[in-house]
């Protein structure tokens, strides 16, 4: 008897279960997300806020396996040869865009730049790694309402992921987080948190 194939349209779980439900997955099994379920994640992903609605991040979605392999040397991590799909989300470290008018309207748009133009390269870094890393965080739980578990990661070489997703040499460009996802074929158990890191003030 074959196992019944895992519901495929984007029957959410609540925020609270997402959360509560979401561990670190690195085994999956053979079932490919649909389509559709794949670009509900994405979408829910890149509902996250961003400093200014400016969204300096992008996010790209890996399903072709000549990528997941460059992904997989690029950090010897097994999940994303195994992995249906794999999400990296990317921060745009340049101090403006070229559709920042378009996005945010004049006004808006001069204040940003002129926020942004007084910034250090590593202060640019930053702010876009935090717009990109509220994507991830976003990510995360979505793929989980979904059904779809997630292995969050940040051990690889930045320059070589880059370079598997079109992006080598990109100055204007950093990693924030690559993210293997697919239905679970693991349960881990809950690592634990640790009460000491809430502070009550
Ligand atoms: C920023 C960040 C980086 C991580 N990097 C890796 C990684 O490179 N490889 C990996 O297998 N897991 C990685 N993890 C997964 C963590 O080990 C995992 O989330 C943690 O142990 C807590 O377990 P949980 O996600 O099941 O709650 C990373 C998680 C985060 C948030």
């Amino acid at each position: 008897m074959t196992a019944p194939a895992t519901p495929q349209t984007p029957q959410t779980a609540s925020v609270k279960d997402s959360i509560e439900g979401r561990r670190a997955v690195r085994r999956y099994t053979a079932e490919a997300p649909s389509q559709e379920l794949i670009d509900e994640v994405a979408r829910l992903a890149l509902e996250a806020p961003s400093a200014f609605n400016a969204q300096m991040r992008d996010l790209y979605v890996v399903t072709d396996d000549a990528t997941k392999q460059a992904l997989y040397e690029a950090s010897n991590q097994r999940q994303f040869l195994e992995a249906p799909v794999v999400f990296v989300v990317a921060a745009r470290t340049e101090a403006v865009t070229d559709d920042v008018e378009g996005l945010l309207g004049e006004q808006r748009a001069q204040v940003f730049a002129s926020f942004r133009s007084g910034m250090s390269p590593e202060k640019l870094r930053e702010a876009s790694i935090k717009d990109a890393m509220l994507v991830a965080g976003f990510l995360l739980v979505a793929a989980q309402s979904v059904g779809l578990a997630t292995s969050p990661t940040t051990g690889w070489d930045e320059e070589k992921v880059k370079e598997a997703i079109g992006l080598g040499g990109r100055e204007d460009r950093a990693i924030g987080l690559v993210i293997a996802a697919g239905f679970p074929n693991e349960s881990p158990a809950h690592p634990g948190r640790a009460e000491s890191r809430l502070h009550r003030i």
